[in-house]
């Protein structure tokens, strides 16, 4: 449920930028996109640009018509937020 969702700052959305622990954010919601980089029509390589960082203006730069939030559901991992200032 959403209760066990995680607010994902960019930093920590970083972390996780290989292949055997990739994230990627798109329209503000962080998934884990490993399970599904071999599956990907346009290849891993190219799904790995995003690996580990907001993939949002690239994916809706090739094929806006997908519904990555559909496709994607079960991979959500939580919702990317601001980094938290440090004062
Ligand atoms: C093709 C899904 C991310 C590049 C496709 C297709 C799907 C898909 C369903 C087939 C579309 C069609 O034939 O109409 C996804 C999902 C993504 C994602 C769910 C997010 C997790 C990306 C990203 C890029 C990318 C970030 C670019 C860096 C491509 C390319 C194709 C493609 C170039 C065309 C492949 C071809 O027809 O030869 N993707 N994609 N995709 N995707 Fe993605």
């Amino acid at each position: 449920g959403v209760d066990s969702l995680m607010r994902i700052p960019p930093s920590v959305l970083k972390q996780h930028k290989t292949r055997d622990d990739a994230w990627s954010a798109f329209n503000g919601k962080v998934y884990n996109i490993t399970a599904y980089l071999p599956f990907h029509p346009g290849g891993e390589k190219e799904l790995m640009r995003v690996a580990g960082r907001d993939g949002t203006k690239l994916f809706a730069s090739t094929h806006a018509w997908v519904n990555v939030e559909f496709m994607l559901d079960s991979c959500l991992v939580g919702f990317l937020v601001s980094e938290p200032s440090s004062s």
